[in-house]
Parts: structure tokens; C-alpha cells; sequence
């Protein structure tokens, strides 16, 4: 590239001139907004404000795991693209209480495009809302409401660079399934992942991962690790937990990479003690949004004691007000939820912000992590979400752009 430079005066006036023009198209725009063109149409296209999908397919892929296959339920073959790694809100509903739940696409970015799919795989959660009514309800043909492609959980080049360290707890393999098969398939990086499960038969797509292993040996390797046995008894690979010692020797000389994590709390509060001697910048470390679960005493800074207690939340959601029961040890948003409220809700892990809300009057714990944000403490804003109540509570919550 070659730059002219035309005397200090010229310079500065060549800068001048085109903010003329702005204010003058400005100035002399029309008041009404123009007539949608193609463009506006393609970008409603890739970016819709929610989805009507139907399951294509139904397969198991563990004793507690199931993989729906979806495509457009008005068998257009357009699916908004996504980044690998993202995810769908699903929305279901039982008599009056409708709730939402966030689901990784385990499928690739290139199996959704020309009349593609995506796939979503969803555990079984004994005592779970969600989980349960999508096991025992959906079935092919079944049309399926969620929200477009979400969330910050992939790799992306410039940020991450291009070794990655991959460390999944459960069915928290599902995005990887879809960040590794892509990354591979187009070239953009090397991995090293590892697969922590209760038992042998709980490792999900461990074919897809050896296969890959196979035909990729120079980008890519895949260590599973188990718990425990599983009934057939014959497990003869890596027993135990994921500890730092494993991770350097699937992936030695990793200094430079960056760590993907996605499981369930004990599994990233294990890894976090394991990982803290490495003093990985926290720039280098990217967690899956998880949904907030509660244990007394589980998190930093909770008051002792305080999650049997019960209280009252008045709900104020447009032009309604509303007061529901709200008990210590489930989020805000449940209990909106609960009570038949229809709260926005995305990601259900204080990170897209869809929830945000003023809290007029009372007291919240939020877990580190995701929505606890000091801008938003000093100003009164809470996440539903990643909220435990400690008293009484006052909230407004925006509308639901989707009710
Ligand atoms: S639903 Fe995403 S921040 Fe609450």
C-alpha cells in the first residue's frame, strides 16, 4: 500500500470533506424508513429472532443421552450458520409454566448449511424440568421452538491462536464435538481433548473423537477418562479424574495454548485448583456458559445457612406486577418461571444478558463468574439467571420479546 501525503492543509481537508458529506445525506435523509430491500431480508435470514425446527431424527447416544436431529419445520433449507461451539435456547412448556434451556449443537457448522441439520444432545437430569419433558416428548415429526444460534464459546483464531487444549466433564463434550470437527476440517487448529466420564458407557461420540484421532494424528489427539468401570467391565484405558499431570502429558509443551473447559461446577472447580500453579492468563482460558446450580455453601461468600430459606419476589414485567415465592437455593428466573411468568431468557448463565434486570429492592447472591459484573452491582442491575435471593426482593425485568 502506498500512502501520498499531500502537504499538512490538503491532509487535513481530505479528512474534512467526507464528514461533509455524512451530514449532508444526513440532512437530507427522508423521515420514513426505507421500504426492507433484500438486504434487510437476508439478514432477518441468518440472524432470526427465534426458530420453528422439527426433528428429522431421534438416536441414543448413551444410557442417559439422546441426539435430536432438527431442520426447518417449513422445510426451507436456509438454517442461520453459526460459529462452532454455539448454542440453541429451547423452549418448553408444561400446562402453564414455560421454561427455557440452553442445548450445544453438536453438530458441525458445515451439516447445517444446503439444506442441512443441526443436532442437539440432551442428557437426562434426574429432577431436571426441561430434560425430562424433552425425553418424554419429543419424537420425529415433533416441531420444536428455539432461538437462533448463540453465545461465545468457540475458537476463534485471532483471540485463542491455534493450539487448543480441549477439557470436557460429561456431557460437556457436546460442543467439542462440533469445535474439533470443524477446527479439523477446515484447517484452522491443532487440539489435544480430553473426555472425563463417570463410566465407559457415558463417553459420548468417543468414535467420532478416535476416528479423528486416526485421520488426523499430527492435529489431533483424544484421551478418554473414567471414574469408574462400567457394567461390561472390560474398560482397560485411563482411570480417575482430569488433573494437571494428564493434561501435560496428552499435551506437552501447551504453554501457549488456550484451554477450552466445558462440564459440570465440580469438574471446573477441580480443574481451577489443578490449573492455578500454571498461572494461565485469563484470557487464555474459555469456559462453556453453565446453567446456575446450587449446593449449600457451594460458592465463595454465600452466607451459611441462608439456601433453606424462603422468601417473596415481586416481579414487575411490563405493565404487570406480579409477586411469586422465591426460594434461597433457585435462581430468580426459576422462580419467575415457576409461578407461569415468561421472563427473557437465553443463555441461563449471567453471559448474553437477555435477563438483565433493575433490582428495585433487596438482596442477591450471585455466583462468581458470568453475570456478576461490578458495573452492574453499583448501578442495581442483577441476572435472573445467576441471582439466589437473601431476603425479600423487588426486581423489574424487561419484556419478553418473545411471549
Ligand atoms: S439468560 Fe443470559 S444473562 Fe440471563
Amino acid at each position: 500500500m502506498s500512502v501520498t501525503l499531500r502537504g499538512p492543509v490538503r491532509d487535513v481537508l481530505a479528512f474534512v470533506a467526507p464528514f461533509r458529506e455524512r451530514s449532508r445525506r444526513f440532512r437530507d435523509a427522508p423521515g420514513e424508513p426505507k421500504a426492507p430491500g433484500h438486504v434487510t431480508e437476508l439478514a432477518k435470514a441468518l440472524h432470526p429472532a427465534g426458530l420453528q425446527l422439527r426433528i428429522l431424527s431421534v438416536r441414543d447416544d448413551s444410557p442417559t443421552t439422546r441426539t435430536y436431529r432438527l431442520a426447518q419445520a417449513d422445510g426451507s433449507a436456509c438454517l442461520p450458520p453459526f460459529r462452532a461451539g454455539q448454542y440453541l435456547s429451547v423452549f418448553v412448556e408444561a400446562g402453564e409454566v414455560r421454561a427455557s434451556r440452553p442445548y450445544s449443537i453438536s453438530s458441525t457448522p458445515d451439516e447445517a448449511e444446503g439444506g442441512g441439520y443441526y443436532e442437539l444432545t440432551v442428557k437426562n437430569a434426574p429432577g431436571g424440568f426441561c430434560a425430562p419433558l424433552i425425553l418424554g416428548t419429543w419424537e420425529p415429526g415433533t416441531t420444536v421452538r428455539c432461538s437462533a444460534p448463540a453465545g461465545v464459546f468457540y475458537h476463534e483464531p485471532l483471540r485463542d491462536g491455534e493450539r487448543l487444549v480441549c477439557l470436557a466433564g460429561g456431557c460437556g463434550v457436546t460442543p467439542f464435538r462440533s469445535i474439533v470437527g470443524d477446527a479439523l476440517a477446515h484447517g484452522r487448529a491443532s487440539l489435544a481433548l480430553i473426555h472425563g466420564a463417570t463410566d465407559p458407557t457415558e463417553l459420548l461420540f468417543s468414535g467420532y473423537f478416535s476416528e479423528l484421532a486416526v485421520r488426523y494424528p499430527e492435529r489431533f489427539s483424544y484421551l478418554p477418562i473414567v471414574e469408574r468401570d462400567g457394567p461390561a467391565g472390560v474398560w482397560g484405558g485411563e482411570r480417575g479424574y482430569i488433573t494437571a499431570a494428564l493434561i501435560e502429558r496428552l499435551a506437552p509443551d501447551a504453554s501457549d495454548a488456550a484451554y477450552f473447559i466445558s462440564g459440570p461446577d465440580a469438574m471446573r472447580r477441580f480443574l481451577a485448583d489443578e490449573l492455578a500453579p500454571w498461572g494461565l492468563p485469563s484470557r487464555r482460558t474459555r469456559l462453556e456458559a453453565a446453567p446456575a446450580r446450587f449446593g449449600p455453601d457451594a460458592w465463595p461468600g454465600y452466607p451459611r445457612d441462608a439456601s433453606s430459606l424462603a422468601f417473596t419476589l415481586e416481579a414487575r414485567i411490563g405493565p404487570e406486577t406480579v409477586s411469586v415465592p422465591a426460594a434461597a437455593n433457585e435462581t430468580l428466573l426459576v422462580a419467575m418461571e415457576r409461578a407461569g411468568l415468561r421472563p427473557p431468557s437465553l443463555c441461563r448463565a449471567g453471559e448474553c444478558g437477555w435477563c438483565r434486570s433493575r433490582l428495585v429492592e433487596g438482596r442477591c447472591y450471585s455466583p462468581p463468574g458470568p453475570g456478576a459484573r461490578a458495573a452492574d452491582e453499583r448501578f442495581g442491575f442483577v441476572h435472573p439467571c445467576k441471582a439466589f435471593p437473601l431476603s425479600n426482593t423487588i426486581l423489574e425485568v424487561p419484556e419478553n420479546p418473545d411471549r
